[in-house]
């Protein structure tokens, strides 16, 4: 009789090992190691039309066919996937559970009246995700059919007989290969699943959307695994307590990766943000110190949004920092930078930092701004507010240049701003625009010293 091997597979990348342990020796996680039992060299089921064309084709044949994508009409949607659905194309859509994932993508759905849609749900029963549809004011969903089914094989057949032009699958993790003995959500189960559509998706030309779940950490559960099968990897994020979502793009192999899609969630479903940095700085208190304007790049739109901070005495035992919106590391490294260059004595401060709005903002040209931020929260001084401060901080206290300058000065003159500071640096390439100031600074005490007044 041939012996049974069983592995032990990390949950959370994938790693294989003969036998149980408690930390993943490859990515670190604890607990994460489950048993599986191998895959089948051969699934049961024969892969959809894996039978047909298999000779290799002279590249010089192959029509050129990037110009064919299909528009959502969601424009923040469209922008992220590098300017339409892709057809053969597989997206990963990742984010945490009541993120709006299922909502977006049913608004897509909506949005494609031309195009025939298979919703298949292993999450909500059929009448759940009509009870979103008609949330969601939806007009005309003739061209939508749902599907509640886990069984992946069965699901294939199903499609393979009305090839839908878009298939939804939500959630990767429920779906099941029944020739495969772990669980559905299991690496082995969310790999084959995935491998399954991707050849689905190639071979007949539609385009696949799979929703992911976010483990606690922020990684897509058993994602790593898949991330670099899929086409897109778009996730959709917000803090809970805000209405705004963020959809960004972490992998695109048809556009760019660094575009973001803003969304504000209402009671009948996503909104698009066509104009963020106004949304963004319309709650803000003039007149109270701590709080700097900083213009973001977000793709290839800038952005403005507040950067907060408060400095206060630390009553006990170890200051604290505290990030939102923004990279802790980030703000540690700033502290020290403010410690030595500026001789600021922040040892017995705590310091909380905040990107207003529930925005995360990953860019160094948001330095000088958090900066300035704690200078003016330490002083209780507050910051010009008719200003934009841009630059990142080096640690040696200079301010390095940064890309885009003129859009993102463009950006702060169109909200009415009067001045925005940069780095020094940059000031060579300005153009000069009539309706603000632009003022280089290469020192952050030279940019505290401009902003505080
Ligand atoms: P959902 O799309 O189900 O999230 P996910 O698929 O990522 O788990 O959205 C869930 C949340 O969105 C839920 O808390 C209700 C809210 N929501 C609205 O506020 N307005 C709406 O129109 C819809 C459909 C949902
Ligand atoms: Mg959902």
């Amino acid at each position: 009789m041939a012996k049974v091997i069983t592995k032990y597979v990390c949950q959370s990348c994938g790693y294989h090992s003969p036998r149980w342990v408690g930390k993943c020796p490859n990515c670190n996680e604890w607990n994460t190691f489950v048993e599986e039992a191998p895959s089948p060299l051969k699934v049961s089921k024969k892969p959809a039309g894996a039978a047909s064309r298999v000779d290799p084709v002279p590249i010089e044949e192959l029509e050129h066919e990037d110009v064919l994508r299909w528009q959502t009409g969601i424009v923040e949607f469209d922008r992220v996937l590098g300017g339409g659905i892709v057809p053969g194309s597989l997206v990963l859509l990742g984010g945490d559970p009541g993120i709006g994932k299922s909502t977006l993508l049913m608004q897509m759905a909506i949005h494609l009246k031309d195009s025939v849609i298979l919703y298949v749900t292993g999450e909500e029963s059929a009448r759940q995700i009509k009870l979103r549809a008609d949330r969601l004011q939806a007009t005309s969903v003739k061209n939508i059919l749902l599907l509640a089914e886990t069984n992946l094989d069965l699901i294939i057949d199903i499609i393979e007989r009305g090839l839908p032009d878009v298939i939804i699958v939500d959630s990767i993790q429920t779906m099941y290969r029944p020739g495969l003995e772990s669980a559905p959500g299991s690496v082995s189960q969310v790999r084959e699943s995935t491998a399954l559509l991707l050849r689905l998706a190639k071979i007949r030309g539609s385009a696949v959307f799979v929703v992911g779940h976010v483990t606690k950490e922020g990684v897509i559960a058993g994602p790593r695994v898949i991330e670099h099968m899929v086409d897109c990897v778009l996730q959709f994020e917000g803090e809970a307590h805000y209405s705004y979502r963020i959809l960004r793009a972490l992998k695109n192999r048809y556009g760019s990766t660094n575009e973001i899609g803003i969304f504000e969630m209402h009671e009948t479903g996503l909104r698009e943000v066509p104009n963020p940095s106004e949304v963004f700085l319309s709650e803000r208190h003039y007149g109270t110190s701590g709080s700097t304007v900083v213009a973001s790049m977000e793709g290839t739109r800038p952005i403005l949004v507040e950067v907060q901070a408060l400095v206060t005495p630390t009553s006990y035992g170890v200051p604290q920092r505290n990030t939102t919106g923004v990279d802790y590391r980030r703000l540690s490294l700033l502290l020290a930078v403010l410690e030595k260059r500026m001789g600021m004595r922040l040892g017995s401060f705590d310091v909380f930092v905040n990107v207003a709005g529930g925005v995360r903002i990953d860019e160094p040209a948001i330095d000088l701004g958090i900066a300035v931020s704690i200078a003016s929260s330490l002083r209780d001084v507050p910051v010009d507010s008719s200003s934009v401060a841009i630059g990142e901080i080096g640690l040696g206290g200079e301010i390095r240049t940064i890309g885009h300058i003129e859009k993102r000065i463009q950006e702060a003159a169109k909200l009415g701003f009067r001045r925005v500071i940069v780095p020094e640096g940059n000031i060579k390439g300005i153009k000069p625009n009539g309706d603000i100031e632009v003022i280089g600074v290469d020192r952050v005490s030279r940019a505290i010293e401009e902003l505080l007044q």
